[in-house]
């Protein structure tokens, strides 16, 4: 966990970006079905960024003028004590935070508009309904969580993502922290494969291995024998021994620093010669994004490197017809890799996505329209600090390929015809789907894959499979 020594410096940085006050919600509980039985507390992404373990339902008044940062708390109850256990006082959280005051919750409206006065004041939607609107009501500004242009003041949202995306030292040995568990989980899933189980009994062992070290999944797991559903939450299929386990699951830490890693291993612990050939196709692609890391990379450059490697790949496989340029220029590739290489990675699992392409494409830069480049959440230069996943994929999705319009568009560039066996082997199951995914940290001098110690050498991989369960 970063220290409230480090969390205090963040503070100070994000008071000299100031001109005006601005309101943070850490948002509050969130009821599952009846209002007392509550999700897991989980708080704003920016609020942790301040904050070393926040408090449900606080919230932080930043002041540039004097430099002040005001916390409100809930009140300490008796009946608090009964069901929940001593909490530390309101005083003693002053000085464990190092803010200037911590006052009561009930408190917030007045002093905020006592500090603030007629000075313009921001904030930011959150998750929380509730505390979007409290803070809607504060500012006077049309705040919105599901909306990202309402999500707050591009000059403050920019603010916040300045910092935000810049990994200091104690945030990066979270992302390390965070790997390491995630290497455990996705090693026990490989050690438990087996024919004959469902998909269920493997996301046991990997949010297990997330529990046992005191973390929770950072996203809902992917677990799957149908890797060509993209997101694909169902755990309900039994593994068959031609099947491919597609994994895509990583740990989030009690500080809300995450990792989010792919891989990919037949059920049976050998790849078949089609899936080898894929399977080496999605490293050499990986592998060369990768590579590609480094201080002023184009992040879309990036992506269109991986696009140029995995179409080199299909035409040798007799997919892809024409060169690698030409096909990813025409878009033919993305029929077997219709996402984007990677987005942001640190408190949130997509980075402050809430945040919108305001944050995630530089200034004068816009979404592709095309089909598959048009889902690259991301097209920043990279700098120092930042901490990007890299994760290129071949899919076989009936959808795509069995698509008229696709069919007629691409009819020269596709062996459609040869497309069609991968979605009817094993035994109509289809081929699924191959991603390879790694959390990468641009550094001073090239980049640091902080995940690079989960197996995925074909050799390794399949030296795991089976081999605890
Ligand atoms: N885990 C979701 C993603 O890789 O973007
Ligand atoms: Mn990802
Ligand atoms: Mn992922």
């Amino acid at each position: 966990m970063p220290s409230p020594a480090h969390h205090k410096a963040r503070r100070q940085q994000f008071l000299t970006s100031l001109d005006s006050p601005v309101l943070l919600m850490a948002g509050g509980w969130q009821s599952r079905n009846y209002p007392a039985n509550w999700q897991p507390f989980r708080a704003d992404s920016t609020f942790l960024f301040f904050f070393t373990d926040p408090e449900p339902n606080a919230a932080a008044l930043f002041d540039p003028k004097d430099k002040s940062v005001v916390l409100f708390l809930d009140a300490r109850t008796p009946e608090d004590a009964l069901w929940h256990g001593p909490v530390p006082s309101l005083a003693d959280l002053k000085k464990h935070h190092g803010v200037t005051a911590v006052l009561p919750r009930t408190e917030l409206a007045a002093e905020v508009r006592r500090r603030v006065g007629k000075r313009r004041l921001r904030s930011v939607a959150v998750a929380d309904p509730r505390a979007t609107a409290e803070a809607a009501a504060l500012t006077g500004e049309a705040l919105d969580f599901h909306h990202s242009a309402a999500v707050g003041d591009p000059e403050l949202l920019l603010a916040i993502a300045r910092l935000r995306s810049q990994r200091s030292p104690e945030e990066v040995a979270e992302m390390r922290a965070a790997a390491a568990v995630t290497r455990k989980a996705h090693t026990l899933a490989m050690a438990h494969t087996r024919p004959g189980i469902f998909e269920q009994e493997l996301v046991g062992h990997v949010e297990g291995a997330f529990a046992k070290a005191g973390c929770v999944p950072a996203y809902n797991t992917i677990l799957s024998v149908r890797g060509e559903v993209l997101h694909n939450h169902y755990h309900g299929n039994l593994l068959h021994e031609p099947d491919l386990v597609l994994l895509d699951a990583g740990a989030e830490r009690p500080s809300g620093y995450c990792a989010d890693v792919t891989r990919t291993w037949p059920v049976s612990g050998r790849f078949s010669p089609e899936a080898a050939d894929v399977y080496d196709i999605v490293l050499a692609a990986e592998q060369a994004a990768i590579t590609a890391v480094r201080p002023g990379a184009r992040y879309r450059d990036l992506h269109l490197l991986a696009c140029r490697v995995l179409a080199d790949g299909l035409v040798q496989m007799g997919l892809l017809r024409g060169s690698a340029d030409e096909l990813v220029e025409s878009g033919a590739h993305a029929l077997f890799f219709p996402h984007g290489v990677g987005h942001l990675l640190g408190l949130d699992v997509h980075d402050m996505e809430a945040f919108g392409d305001l944050i995630a494409y530089a200034p004068g830069r816009v979404r592709s329209k095309q089909f598959g480049t048009a889902y690259l959440r991301l097209d920043l230069d990279l700098a120092p600090g930042m901490c990007v996943t890299i994760e290129p994929g071949i899919y076989f999705v009936p959808a795509i390929l069995r698509d008229a319009k696709f069919k007629k568009q691409f009819r020269g560039q596709v062996d459609f015809a040869r497309a069609e066996r991968f979605l009817t082997m094993n035994s109509l199951r289809g081929f699924g789907g191959i991603r390879i995914e790694d959390d990468v940290l641009c550094t001073d001098s090239g980049h640091e894959v902080l995940t690079e110690a989960v197996p995925k050498e074909r050799a390794a991989v399949e030296a795991l499979v089976g081999s605890g369960g």
